[in-house]
Order: C-alpha cells, then structure tokens, then sequence
C-alpha cells in the first residue's frame, strides 16, 4: 500500500508546537521507515516509547508523533522525572517486521546522541526492544537491565488511578459492586481488567481481537460488548486502553459511566473535550498522569529495583490524581488544566 504523502509542512503543522528536532528515518534494506521527534529536553534526555502502527496516510504518522512526543513532555515533568519528552512510531506496511528493521531503528535512535531514548510502545515488545538495544545504548525496559516491560507498571497505576476516581465520585473504598468498561485488552489494558475484577469489579470488554474478549469473558466473566459501543455501556467507569482520540464532540454524549480513567495516551480529541467531559459531570483522569507507571518503572528501575517496589511508587499516581481531583473541583476547572499547569510550573522552574 502506497501512503499519501504528507499535506502540510512540518514546522507549519497544527501539533508541532515547540518541538526541538524531528528526524524522518529510511533504511531501503530492511523497509524501515520511521519519524523520531524530540519535543522538550529542559528536565533532561527525551524519553518515550517506538510505536509501530500500520498508518493510514504519512499525515496521520506525523500527527500521531507530535502529538505523542508532547504529551511526553508533560508526563515526564509531572511524574516528577528529570526527563524531556520525545516518541517515535514507525510506519508498519502490515508484515511481520525484520530483526534488522529493530536494529536499523536502533541506530537512528543512536544517531541522535542520547537527545532520545527509547522504550516499548504499542507495536513494539519486548523482543524488538532487545533488537534495538543490539545498536543503541539509549533504549530502556531490555530484558537484560531493570525491570523490563513496563505495561505491568503502567497497568498498576492505572488500576490506582481508577481506584482514585471511584473514591472521588462514589466514595468507594475498591472496586466491588462497580462496573468498569475496558476498551483495548492489550498489555495494559488486560492487566487493568484483570487488577480491576480481583478488587470485585464487573467488567464489560471489548477489542479489535475477538480471541482476547473471549478469553477475558471466559477467565474473568467479562461481558462483551463491541468496539463501536463500549465507550456508551452502562458502566460506572470507562477505561480506555486502545489508541488515543476516543474523547471527543461525538462519544463523549453517549458515556454513561461518571468516571473515565484509563491508560490511551492522547484520549482528548481536542483541548476543548476536556470541558466537554465537565459539562457532562464525567471524573477525567488526565492521562498523562494515570499512564505514568511505565515510564517511571524505565526512569526509576535503579532506585526501586524490584517489582514490589516499583508497584508501590507507581500506586502513588493514585494519590496524585486524588489531589488533582479536588482541585479540579474546588477551581471548578478541568482535572487536565489542572495537571498540564502542575507540569508547566515544573517546566518552567527548570
Ligand atoms: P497493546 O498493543 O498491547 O494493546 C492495545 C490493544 O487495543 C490491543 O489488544 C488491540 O487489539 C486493541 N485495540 C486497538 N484498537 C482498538 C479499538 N478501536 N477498540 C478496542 N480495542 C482496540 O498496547 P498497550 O501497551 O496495552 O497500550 C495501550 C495504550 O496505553 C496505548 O494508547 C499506549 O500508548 C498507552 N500506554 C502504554 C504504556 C505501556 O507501558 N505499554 C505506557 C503508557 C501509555
């Protein structure tokens, strides 16, 4: 499949914002075609994962890194990391890509010095992440350093984070006797569920891969319901864990649950649906503070080295986003303009 080409310029792009470098990979052997963008390195190196997604046109890639690298920076900064925010996805044609793609990856990820360190993304395991670590020395979440894959991480501050949101809006202690609708079953978003029915929730699933709704409607008892519909189920929470954009002028009418709270990166379609959400009396968890657990189990593996530690500090997301709850409510604002000025304030003291 041919992808159409870009149709605006780069610096001219409605999401290039302040970003520092932006690098277009090719590597005519192994079919690698990749974009690096580097949004912020003020609080140090950029961190954030490779994604390889199979994109519909080179616009949409584009997009997608800008967007992904920014929000990086955010997260980084708010977690409290002295780390930039930076992201890559590579351009998948739909085939099972080559050891030398990783490898070629990784040594445009090493061409830029250490400006970018990489990690997993979607698209990306832990396979391919030990691939890229054979030509760079700034990848993170290898199986040979730390404490590899980061989704457990990721899912466990989620998981608290959701918990956060049912104690702000339902005054409930855990999960039991609430609903939570789980859209995407993939690395995070299976071990939320799984996280979420072990605290007594009931879960409804759904996913593009009908064999893994079927698995967790099997293991966990989980309904099912289909991709299209998942986000408007009667649900107390909404959990989206598949890909970013799924709140917006259209979904966000039809979300009964009273809390969303889940792992996508870039889940506001737009700055103003986060309003939206107000307006319709829905709890967000910004995401960038509730997905945070990975990347701070990448930046803080030496510090807290084994899992049961890392779960400990990655549950303290929980008590962030408590905070942030509140003063969301007492500012009658928006918990996302509350969190992006939490991180700005940090970016701007460096
Ligand atoms: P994954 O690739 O393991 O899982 C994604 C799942 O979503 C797959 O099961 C896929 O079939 C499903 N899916 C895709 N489109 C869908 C749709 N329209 N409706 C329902 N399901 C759909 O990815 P992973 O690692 O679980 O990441 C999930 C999200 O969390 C992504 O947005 C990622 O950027 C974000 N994230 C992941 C982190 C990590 O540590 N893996 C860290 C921070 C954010």
């Amino acid at each position: 499949m041919e992808l159409r080409a870009l149709q605006t310029g780069v610096f001219s792009h409605p999401e290039f914002d302040t970003h520092q470098t932006i690098q277009f990979v090719s590597d005519a052997a192994s079919g690698l075609r990749a974009i690096i963008a580097v949004h912020d390195t003020t609080l140090g190196p950029a961190l954030g994962g490779c994604r390889r997604w199979r994109y519909d046109t080179e616009q949409d890639a584009l997009t997608d890194v800008l967007r992904l690298s920014a929000g990086m920076t955010l997260k980084n900064a708010a977690a409290g990391l002295d780390l930039g925010g930076g992201k890559a996805v590579i351009l998948s044609d739909g085939l099972e890509p080559s050891p030398d793609m990783w490898r070629a990856f990784g040594q445009a990820v090493d061409h830029l010095g250490g400006q970018y360190i990489t990690a997993e993304d979607v698209g990306t395991g832990q396979t391919a992440v030990d691939l890229i670590s054979e030509t760079t020395t700034h990848v993170r979440g290898t199986s040979a350093k730390g404490l590899g894959d980061p989704s457990p991480f990721t899912a466990e501050g989620v998981f608290a984070g959701i918990r956060a949101g049912a104690k702000h809006r339902f005054g409930a202690d855990n999960l039991d006797g609430l609903t939570v609708a789980v859209q995407g079953l993939g690395n995070v978003g299976g071990g939320v569920a799984e996280r979420a029915h072990q605290d007594g929730a009931q879960l409804i699933v759904a996913d593009i891969d009908p064999a893994k709704t079927q698995d967790f409607a099997d293991k966990l008892g989980a309904t099912v319901a289909s991709v299209d519909q998942i986000h408007t189920v009667s649900a107390d929470i909404f959990a989206p864990c598949a890909l970013g954009g799924g709140l917006n002028a259209e979904t966000i009418p039809e979300i009964k649950a009273l809390v969303v709270a889940g792992a996508a990166n870039n889940q506001l379609a737009g700055d103003e649906d986060a309003e939206r959400l107000r307006k319709h009396g829905i709890l967000y968890a910004p995401d960038f503070i509730i997905n945070a657990g990975g990347v701070i189990s990448i930046a803080l593996a030496d510090e807290f080295d084994t899992a049961d530690k890392m779960n400990a500090r990655v549950a303290r997301l929980g008590d962030v986003l408590a905070e942030i709850f509140v003063e969301a409510d007492n500012n009658e604002r928006t918990t996302q303009d509350i969190a992006v000025a939490h991180a700005i304030e940090r970016l701007a003291k460096a």
